[in-house]
């Protein structure tokens, strides 16, 4: 049989799993999750259940005829082969339990020390199941065709609160009723302090920071109703945020009902909020309407860029939205150039791949590209109507490209106006794409600015990534770059400080490199680095003492273009 996601060893044609019953200790002496997972299942005449595990070690399988753990892949991890016992023909009675406990070094979790944390006081642990690291705590179907409702009890030490991308029920109790993908499972344990935004929204964040945040994300109700004003009401009863410390490889993830962001968007302004305005439209495309395998991760993505837009230019306008787009737009063309073929088409071919290598721009800049040039072609509101019923029509499954395209051929046949195939299956973007514009940046680029008083990060990240020869001491002198503490905007000014060798500006780097795990930040610097003799000494130096605060997604990613200290 054809295996549907290369990037699972489950068979879930043959037996399903439908829902999951975790019962978790947090052990932070041993790093380590002790416990248990039920999986309840459904199934056709096989007697085997197959689940994907990563690290694991398992102690013992309940209400089976026994069990092997195979050969671990590098990254797919080993299959855990279950012998069901025979069927009772009762469905409630399939089920089986393992008990096991999750490795230190397990890819989806992180464990921090205490100075690891803003209050440096407490441990902190979280997960990162996205895309297929959630084997590495749970033993389960680890493929985003498969959807379950779970609950879960997770013990932690005294003073210490877990939260979970579910229902909270107190006393270390979750319950997720709604069918959700392995990937959005997730779990967080830490000194966590929570603060109101709205009648359904919260953040919880170190009490250092909660307060930052609460400022930061106030405009979060108005974004949740802008989305459902388009696209239809957001079906996961509450929206909280959690603020995680800053080694968290990612901008954001979309866990359910939870959204884990990185700190470094608390830039004090709102600045950087379209993050948040991203992990929300989640709530629509890819919580509600799944990609089915990793090569649809532009269904997830690229819908997202897309809704995430029309957050901003609801929320904030058109011009902000503008400055986002084409920002957007420069940097997907600019990763492009560097990508080989392969890697430029949105239905992208992962076989023998891990699934973390094929998250570029592509699927998120190019995929949103698309939906615009549709939404040009056959109308706003159309587009828009188009959008709404697709996701009513796919809520709480896991979809393909194909089927996306059969639906869309079905629901708006004016849009074979655009080169479906082309954009999809084609490398680079085809002609004909509507191309966002901003009149704010064409000013930027009009001449030496006279008065940036009132500038956006926005026009910042414009305004230094068109400089074609920068003069780095004149923008430090007048502008004060080095000392921005703005995440994304001290980014790209160090950036360009390793280009430059602008000597000023780099010993910034090491201090940027060591406090911050962000791989999006970390991975240009370390490229940029690697380029010279001396800039590879400086960063094998900066990563031999930076890497130990790192996730193990990020050190994965950095190993790869720095090498294992
Ligand atoms: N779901 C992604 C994060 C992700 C993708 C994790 C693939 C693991 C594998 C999340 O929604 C995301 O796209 N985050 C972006 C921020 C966004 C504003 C583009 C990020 O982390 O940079
Ligand atoms: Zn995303």
């Amino acid at each position: 049989m054809e295996r549907m996601d290369v990037h699972s060893w489950s068979r879930p044609a043959e037996t399903k799993v439908r829902h999951l019953d975790l019962d978790l200790d947090v052990r932070f002496e041993t790093k380590s999750l002790e416990g248990s997972a039920r999986l309840l299942f459904d199934r056709t005449t096989s007697g085997e259940l197959i689940l994907d595990t990563r690290d694991l070690a398992i102690h013992s399988v309940e209400n089976a005829e026994g069990f092997e753990l195979g050969e671990a892949h590098p990254f797919l991890g080993a299959p855990l082969r279950i012998r069901l016992k025979p069927s009772s023909g009762a469905a409630a009675d399939d089920w089986v339990r393992v008990t096991y406990s999750t490795a230190p070094g397990a890819s989806g979790l992180q464990w921090l020390d205490p100075p690891q944390t803003a209050g440096k006081q407490h441990p902190f642990l979280y997960t990162q199941s996205q895309a297929i690291h959630a084997r590495s705590w749970i033993p389960l179907q680890d493929t985003p065709a498969v959807r379950v409702t779970y609950a879960a009890r997770v013990r932690t030490p005294a003073g210490l609160r877990a939260v979970m991308g579910a229902e909270m029920q107190g006393n270390g109790c979750f319950r997720m009723e709604q069918a959700i993908p392995s990937y959005l499972i997730a779990l967080a344990a830490g000194d966590l302090a929570f603060r109101p935004l709205g009648p359904r929204s919260g953040v919880y964040a170190e009490p250092l920071l909660v307060e930052a945040a609460g400022f930061e994300f106030a405009d979060t109700e108005a974004m949740i109703r802008a989305v459902e004003e388009m696209y239809g009401p957001y079906r996961w009863g509450r929206y909280d945020l959690l603020v995680l410390p800053p080694s968290f490889p990612f901008g954001g993830m979309e866990n359910p009902r939870l959204t884990f962001t990185t700190p470094t968007i608390l830039a004090g302004d709102k600045s950087l909020v379209s993050l948040v305005a991203h992990e929300l439209a989640h709530s629509w495309s890819g919580n509600l309407v799944t990609n089915a395998t990793w090569s649809d991760f532009w269904l997830n993505e690229g819908f997202t860029v897309y809704v995430e837009r029309r957050i901003l230019e609801k929320v904030y306008g058109p011009q902000r939205e503008e400055m986002e787009a084409v920002l957007g737009r420069r940097e997907l063309d600019r990763e492009m150039a560097g990508l080989p073929e392969g890697d430029r088409v949105l239905h992208i071919d992962l076989d023998g791949r891990d699934p973390d290598d094929g998250c570029t721009l592509v699927p998120y800049e190019k995929g949103a590209l698309l939906l615009r040039t549709i939404e040009h072609a056959v109308g706003r509101d159309r587009f828009d109507r188009f959008l709404r019923s697709y996701f009513d029509h796919f809520a709480f499954q896991s979809i393909t490209t194909a089927d996306f395209l059969t639906y869309l051929s079905a629901e708006l046949p004016e849009a074979k106006a655009v080169e479906l195939n082309a954009w999809i299956y084609q490398p680079g973007v085809p002609p004909g794409a509507a191309d966002p514009h901003s009149d704010v940046f064409a000013r930027i680029e009009a001449g030496w600015p006279a008065d940036t008083a009132a500038w956006s990060t926005q026009e910042w990240l414009h305004f230094l990534r068109f400089q074609k020869e920068p003069d780095m001491a004149r923008m430090d002198r007048e502008f004060h770059l080095t000392d921005s503490r703005n995440s994304e905007i001290l980014h790209q000014w160090l950036l360009m400080a390793v280009k430059a060798n602008y000597e000023p500006a780099l010993g910034r780097i090491e201090p940027f490199l060591c406090s911050v795990g962000r791989r999006k930040f970390l991975k240009p610097i370390y490229t940029e680095l690697m380029k010279t003799d001396e800039g590879k000494v400086r960063a094998q130096a900066i990563y031999a003492k930076a890497r130990p605060g790192y996730h193990p997604i990020a050190q994965t990613t950095i190993d790869g273009i720095v090498g294992k200290p």
